[in-house]
């Protein structure tokens, strides 16, 4: 990677400063007497699309609704699996001058295995409390890997949609909705604290990145994120049979097909707002893009369409 100029050290800098001011521990989120409460949603409306679900009764609403939880859990988990590496990959990059920028990269490193943690931990209460098996698409690792095989100014694009995605979610649907359980939304504001520092650091090493590379291998990349979000959609179809047959397994009932056409077609639908649309049209995800290649932004919401 190219030296970086002044004002971009001190972009660094003044990341990395606010980044070390913000200091909260996984026991401050979970374990002990903190304990996730079943008998509350966990996450809002926008985020679960369970409420217009006819077929369901308000009990079952609340146990998909937990369901898509976990599944919220192990999507986030999924992903901090294969940012790390990726970011740690990024910081050998960096020059060794550019302590700013190396330190910057290495607190968000430090932070995305502890956020690997707390999932887990929340993971963990959740199979204990929930009452039975949940299934999750994978394994991770495979996903991980099949995203890593990208090329790397598309999977730092990826990483950018994502946290930004993070942020989304939080200010629009989480932070105002009241009668969520408790712990589910301490998870949630707390990732999303230090989320908003690792989101400007994803958009300097997209833009980093992309000045190394000719317009030509810029397009090829970005054409590779569809890539990924094309997986990704693969992905959240699988989850959502398997969520299905979680939901069976919670509420002791069998779905008749129109059922299941109901319930597979409300979730498909949310999973790609929740995932991919509300990432790909935030608009310092469409900023990025416009920035490193003017003509990708009109790409990008095109694909973005079928997802919202
Ligand atoms: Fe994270
Ligand atoms: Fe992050």
């Amino acid at each position: 990677m190219h030296s970086i100029d002044s004002q971009a050290a001190n972009h660094y800098h003044s990341i990395w400063q606010a980044a070390t001011r913000i200091n909260w521990k996984i026991e401050d989120l979970i374990g002990g007497d903190k304990r996730l409460n079943f008998t509350q949603p966990f996450l809002p409306e926008a985020l679960a699309s369970v409420s217009a679900i006819s077929c369901l009764t308000e009990a079952e609403k609340l146990k998909l609704n937990q369901i898509r939880g976990n599944s919220y859990l192990y999507f986030f988990g999924l992903c901090e699996e294969f940012i790390l590496p990726y970011v740690i990959g990024h910081i050998s990059q960096i020059q060794r001058s550019d302590l700013y920028a190396t330190q910057a990269f290495l607190h968000f490193a430090e932070e995305e295995s502890k956020h690997m943690l707390l999932f887990r931990q929340f993971a963990e209460n959740f199979e204990q409390g929930f009452g039975s098996r949940c299934d999750c698409a994978g394994p991770a690792r495979t996903i991980c890997d099949r995203i890593l095989a990208h090329h790397r100014l598309a999977v730092a694009l990826t990483t950018l949609h994502i946290e930004w995605m993070t942020q989304r979610h939080y200010l629009e649907s989480v932070r105002d909705t009241q009668g969520l359980d408790a712990q589910f939304c301490c998870l949630l504001r707390y990732h999303w604290i230090e989320e908003a520092q690792h989101a400007k650091l994803d958009a300097l090493m997209v833009e980093d990145i992309a000045q190394s590379l000719s317009p030509q291998e810029i397009q090829t990349a970005i054409s590779d994120y569809f890539a990924i979000v094309n997986l990704l959609d693969q992905v959240f179809h699988e989850q959502v049979q398997l969520d299905l047959e979680s939901l069976s397994r919670a509420i002791d009932r069998q779905f008749s097909e129109a059922e299941r056409a109901e319930i597979q077609t409300t979730q498909i639908q949310s999973y790609r707002w929740t995932f991919l649309w509300s990432g790909m049209t935030h608009r310092n995800v469409e900023g990025t893009f416009r920035a490193i290649c003017p003509s990708s932004q009109t790409q990008l919401l095109e694909k973005a369409k079928a997802f919202g």
